[in-house]
């Protein structure tokens, strides 16, 4: 009996792009003009990031951003500390020129997520937009994969996120957010869009397919215990905690000192009236007294 060969993935989709190949992307970005985001944009994503309570001075990292303009946004929302990388050089070095003047503390760089040039737990989070998907695109997806997911969770700090946004359900990606050795707590969101985005894939030829209406966020919270020296974003958290504390008893009682300044005002009023009506009265009985004398 003759088995039928079955088609590898890669062979089988002629009609889409190896979005895993370097040379693809680096070719695309040749006339980049202009920002552009995949899935889904910082506005539709804050939300969920302002659910997490990063601080301010969380240290980011951004993996193949593109030309994406996610952490630009992110970095006018306070967030400074802000690394962005890809290993298409062109687009890093557009990246660079798109932002010196105005955002000149953030840094690109050109790196293959597979080889980080990080150290160890060095991010609060790593954002991940479309990305680990075009990696599970090509041959050798699952050696690379196992990479990928090894490299990221190594920088990002115990207690800290990956953030990954992706358009397969997690039948299809749980199974690499908890492959022996990553210890993550992990949440799934779903995005459902109006509609397909109608470019990314089908601007270059590709299938726009790809582009589902149904987006997932994978929040994945690393799980390992910190060790001393890495205690600050919980005592930062506290800390914050405090301030407001502190703020509101502040506020409370400057609100009541006011009420009691507007309660004192009030007798004040009341008194000076009252007395003034006195006086009126003892006038006008004196008046009346001495009317009567001269009757
Ligand atoms: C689908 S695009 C997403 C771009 C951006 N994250 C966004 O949301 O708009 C994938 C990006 O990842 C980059 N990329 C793919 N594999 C990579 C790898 N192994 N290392 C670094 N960058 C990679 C590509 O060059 C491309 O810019």
């Amino acid at each position: 009996m003759k088995y039928n060969e079955i088609e590898p993935f890669v062979a089988k989709s002629r009609e889409y792009p190896n979005y895993s190949d370097k040379d693809y992307w680096v070719t695309r970005y040749e006339n980049v003009k202009g920002p552009f985001d995949w899935y889904d944009d910082y506005e539709t994503l804050s939300p969920t990031i302002q659910d997490l309570k990063l601080p301010k001075r969380s240290f980011i990292l951004n993996i193949g951003i593109g030309n994406s303009d996610f952490s630009e946004k992110m970095y006018d929302d306070g967030y400074k500390k802000s690394y962005n990388i890809d290993y298409a050089r062109n687009v890093i070095h557009y990246m660079r020129q798109r932002n010196k003047r105005l955002r000149s503390s953030m840094i690109f760089e050109t790196m293959n997520v597979l080889d980080l040039d990080y150290e160890d737990h060095q991010f609060d989070i790593v954002f991940d937009k479309a990305v680990f998907d075009c990696v599970l695109c090509g041959i050798d997806a699952d050696k690379k994969a196992s990479i990928f997911m090894k490299e990221v969770y190594r920088v990002i700090r115990p207690k800290g996120y990956y953030f990954l946004v992706s358009n397969s359900e997690p039948e299809n990606r749980l199974q690499y957010l908890q492959a022996p050795g990553l210890k993550y707590d992990i949440v799934v969101h779903t995005i459902i869009n109006d509609q397909e985005q109608a470019d990314a894939f089908g601007e270059n030829g590709g299938n726009m397919n790809v582009m589902k209406k149904t987006h997932y966020i994978y929040i994945c919270q690393k799980m390992e215990e910190p060790d001393e020296n890495e205690e600050e974003w919980e005592e930062e958290e506290d800390t914050q905690k405090e301030e407001e504390k502190k703020e509101k008893i502040e506020k409370d009682k400057n609100n009541e000192i006011l009420e009691i300044k507007d309660n004192n005002n009030d007798k004040k009023e009341e008194d000076k009236r009252t007395e003034k009506s006195k006086a009126k009265s003892t006038k006008s009985k004196s008046k009346k007294r001495k009317k009567s004398q001269k009757e």
